[in-house]
């Protein structure tokens, strides 16, 4: 895209300075790291348990901080690790500047902080602003207090309809199933597009505003590089009376004029200027990325500099594994990061789907719902296809330009859990759909860290969430120094990415099959993937990391290489 393969991109030496450039001498200083940086997200319960309870705590963050080195990461996210009673996997926050206690405390977060650091690791927090947690102080003393009051004003209150007031508010549904409305003893309702448990704040409140603001400084004064903005596209309402009626969730629907009701309204962009302001009173200025489900033409909005920064886009999430998908979605998203000078970001799997390898050896446009609930019987998994493809897609992703976002435990190539028992089930999806859903825990399992011990060396005593044998055969230990294994492909990609990388830019290359695609990067990088099943030829260069065993003058299927014009270094 932008500009036609041409022999800039050939040499090593010759590399073209676009608008952005973005070479640093120290990467450190440099205020512009997000831009094209690989982001690894660890969901704290389930990466490493320090202390052996069977809950991943803060300190096994720390105690595996050379492992995220090796791999490579400029940057690790944490998912919530506030106190929290679980409703929500920790997205139900109880203190937002705090640590819960479970997981350790402040002096154990500056410690991470700190071991990152010393490795040129940036840390990223999430911060979870739509709702808070039901046990949160505030909705404590809004329960206590009376309908009207101040307490209350901070929350979404509101009488019930119909005659008695025994109907909901309105028709807005629950994300988890369910109305978004929950009647208290005194009669009045709260509102939660989420569990009841995550009951939703009112942003028209200065007082909600302005303590988002202290938390941002809270974190950043602790050493915070950058916040990863939870449903970002929801704080804003319309909540004008008579509230007006939204009985479906967000979607394709959503309309492009941001005046739906609940979803990616336009006011919602004064907020993330505000935090932008506070972003800036920092050298490097904070950086962020929003979790907006908007239409995609609206994302940018989230992106801009003086907005969050970055957003999320799940395009290459959803995509199939074709080369037409792949092509799609990675010019669109390009194009729209140039639209406002911010950088694309990339992700294949996170704490909320199905791990990509698991997507991959399933039929394309399965029900996933309906996979997990047969315990992932059928149909049937091709785990070694899923595993080929999703090696092939990765590999893909590390050489765009943007940030790459990686969910723990993907670099082991992990599978989703798809038969945990339905006693062991956390997600509220399973239970707020009376058992319709499994939900998200089959991507939450905790890390196989070795190949044998009670948790595969996740922790000293079983893990919260059950392990599956298989485990013990994909763990970090098993796989570290086997050339063929997928922690090894990511170290080799991860490092060459390093090295490779200079501006960002790219150029189709026409590869004249349709299966296959073919890019290249300034000085001389390309990447090419054959998403079909049958060989064809390599192109021209040397082959410096392949997903699949390499073969001579041979693209295998379903793989993809990364060349360049020189020899191995
Ligand atoms: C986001 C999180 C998800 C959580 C939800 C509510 O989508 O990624 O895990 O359940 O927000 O906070
Ligand atoms: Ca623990």
């Amino acid at each position: 895209m932008r500009r036609s393969p041409t022999t800039l991109f050939a040499s090593k030496d010759c590399v073209p300075v676009t608008d952005h450039a973005l070479l640093s001498t120290d990467p450190q200083l440099d205020a512009l790291w997000w831009r094209q940086a690989v982001v690894y997200q660890v969901y704290p319960r389930s990466f490493a348990d320090l202390n052996g309870d069977g809950i991943g705590d803060i300190a096994g963050v720390t105690s595996r901080m050379d492992y995220l080195a090796e791999l490579g990461v400029d940057a690790v996210w944490l998912s919530p690790f506030y106190p929290s009673a679980l409703a929500d996997g920790g997205y139900d926050v109880a203190d937002y500047r705090d640590v819960a206690p479970e997981l350790g405390t402040l002096a154990d977060f500056d410690a991470m902080v700190a071991a990152a650091k010393s490795h040129g690791i940036k840390v990223i927090v999430d911060i979870v602003p739509n709702h808070t947690s039901d046990l949160h102080a505030w909705f404590q003393e809004a329960l206590a207090s009376e309908r009207g009051s101040a307490a209350r004003a901070r929350y979404i209150f509101r009488d019930g309809t119909g005659p008695d007031g025994s109907e909901p508010p309105s028709d807005w549904i629950s994300h988890f199933g369910g109305p978004a409305w929950t009647r208290l003893p005194d009669g009045q309702w709260y509102c939660h597009l989420f569990a009841p448990e995550q009951p939703d704040l009112n942003w028209d409140n200065p007082e909600v505003r302005e303590d988002f603001k202290t938390t941002l400084r809270f974190w950043a004064d602790r050493g915070v590089d950058g916040y990863r903005v939870d449903v970002a596209h929801a704080l804003s309402k319309d909540l004008s009376e008579p509230l007006r009626s939204k009985p479906v969730l967000e979607g394709a629907d959503l309309p492009l004029d941001g005046t739906d009701p609940l979803y990616d309204r336009n006011e919602v962009h004064d907020i993330y200027a505000e935090w932008r302001e506070v972003f800036n009173e920092y050298d490097p200025p904070r950086t962020a990325v929003a979790e907006a489900y908007a239409a995609s033409e609206r994302r940018a909005l989230y992106a801009r500099p003086t907005g969050l920064g970055q957003a999320f886009n799940f395009d290459l999430l959803q995509a199939d594994f074709t080369a037409r998908d792949y092509h799609d979605v990675v010019t669109f998203c390009l194009n729209e990061a140039e639209k406002t000078g911010s950088s694309s970001t990339w992700v294949l799997s996170n704490h909320d789907v199905v791990r990509h390898a698991t997507r991959y050896g399933l039929p394309a446009g399965v029900d996933l719902d309906e996979w997990l609930m047969s315990d992932g019987t059928a149909p049937v998994l091709d785990a070694e296809a899923g595993l080929r493809r999703a090696r092939a897609a990765s590999l893909l992703m590390l050489a765009l330009p943007g940030s790459a976002y990686l969910y723990q435990g993907e670099e082991l190539g992990l599978h989703e859990v798809s038969d945990l028992p339905y006693a062991a089930l956390q997600d509220p999806i399973w239970l707020r759909t009376g058992n319709e859903k499994k939900g998200r825990d089959g991507c939450r399992v905790p890390l196989p860290w070795s190949s044998e011990g009670s948790s595969y060396g996740f922790g000293d005593g079983p893990a919260h969430l059950p392990q599956p044998t298989a485990f013990g055969a994909t763990s970090a230990q098993a796989q570290d120094g086997r050339p063929d294994s997928t922690l090894e492909l990511y170290r080799e990609a991860l490092r060459l990415r390093r090295q490779l990388q200079t501006v960002e830019d790219l150029a189709w290359v026409d590869s004249g099959h349709p299966d296959v695609l073919h890019f290249v990067r300034p000085g001389g990088w390309s990447c090419v993937t054959n998403f079909g099943t049958e060989p064809v030829a390599l192109p021209a260069g040397v082959v410096r990391v392949s997903s699949s065993e390499q073969v001579p003058g041979v693209l295998p299927g379903e793989t993809t290489v990364w060349l360049t014009a020189w020899p191995q270094d």
